[in-house]
């Protein structure tokens, strides 16, 4: 079959290298893609739902899948559905599951899914006066998407009250922030766990934790991700029980009774307080840096877990994974995540090292081709360096073997990617 990818970074150019080695799939197309993408298939530059549809029949296209949240939370798959097209993601009306923090609250609540305790609110009277109950810290979000920049956790009361107040005026978030939802701060370890949904049934990958601070121990500002690795000796039967059962189940089960069966990958954000899985916030679609990892995690074929997916038959998919671990490491651009960076060259030393080069490989991200051909670091999250190995130290030692043999001027990386496993 041929496949079209819709996205542009690391996260969709590891679903296209998976289905690039799926004897299933012959051709590959991504909308819009990346400077490296282009060598696993073909870049198209289609923005428009419509004309993306349009193609995928022109082409006998058999099958999308949506990497990012905007074009899930603009409605992609309402389009494509409405014309009869297979496509692997979930409606708008389900992607507010991510699109909306409230909708996501209030459905964790009708449906009894365990969760920080929390008000949704546009009135800073209610805002502070809940704040009044809690004990710092306090966790203040924006309702909207933000790019996972809309959350505060704030030290004292008076920050929280502070952070509160200036949501509320649109300071800083602008409309996203018009509501906000004000939490208790859960103390634990932090999962990122995904399921692969149907409508009906589902399939759970390898859990895998993410390092969402730019600097070594957790240590400066948030960003997107700056490595991640699966599966995490963290989660035991027991935690995947308990997520089954109180979180996956009630889920799928909430989502189709109130008519908005989801399909496409329900993004599980858990903390890990005292032994429970408590929800932080659910994504619905993979995470990026993870997907990285668990798409080379992957044993069966990817299109057969995508394809079966978005037409209802997972129920009839065996999927299975590889024994093994994968750690990324991210490398990103100069003055990431705080502004731009101007272009530099990508040079990847020729790999000598035959472990090494049979277990590792890039993903690429922020790259573009210049019209010399050769590949520029253009974006803030560049490339991710993925590793595979028997064992998380195997894998996280590959990784930074790779780390070593790739260069641009101002790379950053950190350099204790899967800490908290060793
Ligand atoms: P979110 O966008 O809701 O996932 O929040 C971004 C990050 O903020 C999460 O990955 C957590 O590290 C942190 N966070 C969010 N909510 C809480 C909470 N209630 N308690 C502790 N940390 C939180
Ligand atoms: N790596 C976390 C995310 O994609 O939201």
């Amino acid at each position: 079959m041929d496949v079209l990818i819709i996205g542009s970074g690391g996260r969709e150019y590891s679903i296209g290298l998976a289905l690039a080695k799926d004897d299933n799939v012959e051709k590959i197309y991504f909308a819009p893609g990346n400077g490296a993408t282009d060598a696993l298939g073909e870049n198209l530059s289609i923005s428009d739902f419509s004309e993306l549809a349009d193609f995928v029949e022109k082409n006998g296209i058999a099958l999308t899948i949506v990497g990012p949240e905007g074009p899930l939370v603009e409605g992609i798959v309402d389009v494509f559905e409405a014309r009869g097209l297979t496509i692997f993601g979930p409606t708008a009306a389900a992607a507010q599951l991510e699109g909306s923090k409230i909708f996501m609250k209030n459905f964790l609540a009708r449906h009894h899914v365990p969760t920080a305790k929390y008000i949704e609110t546009d009135s800073l009277e209610a805002a502070y006066k809940f704040i009044n109950t809690l004990e710092a810290p306090i966790v203040v979000k924006a309702d909207g998407l933000c790019g996972g920049k809309g959350v505060i956790i704030a030290q004292s009361h008076d920050e929280a009250k502070k952070a509160a107040g200036e949501m509320l005026a649109g300071n800083s978030f602008g409309e996203a922030g018009t509501s906000i939802v004000v939490e208790e701060f859960l103390d634990g370890y932090e999962l990122s766990v995904f399921a692969i949904c149907d409508g009906k049934d589902y399939v759970v990958l390898p859990a895998a934790q993410d390092h969402k601070r730019l600097l070594n121990n957790d240590q400066g500002p948030n960003t997107g991700g700056m490595g991640a690795y699966a599966p995490t000796p963290l989660v035991n039967e027991e935690i995947y029980a308990k997520l089954d059962e109180r979180v996956i189940k009630p889920t799928l089960k909430g989502m189709e009774e109130e008519g908005n069966p989801f399909k496409g990958v329900l993004f599980i954000g858990v903390m890990v307080v005292k032994g429970e899985p408590m929800i932080l916030e659910y994504n619905v679609r993979f995470g990026d840096p993870e997907c990285e990892e668990l798409m080379p995690l992957l044993k069966s074929p990817a299109s057969e877990l995508f394809y079966k997916a978005a037409t209802g038959d997972l129920k009839n998919a065996e999927i299975a994974f590889h024994d093994k671990y994968a750690v990324g490491v991210v490398m990103a651009s100069k003055n990431y995540p705080y502004g731009s960076t101007p272009p530099a060259e990508i040079i990847v030393d020729e790999i000598y090292h035959e472990e090494v080069r049979e277990n590792t490989h890039i993903s690429y991200a922020g790259v573009s081709r210049g019209e010399d051909g050769k590949l520029y670091a253009t974006g803030g999250r560049v490339l991710v360096c993925v590793g595979l190995g028997d064992s998380i130290k195997e894998a996280q030692q590959r990784a930074y073997m790779l780390v070593g043999q790739v260069h641009f001027a101002g790379k950053q990386c950190r350099t204790d990617i899967a800490y908290q496993a060793l």
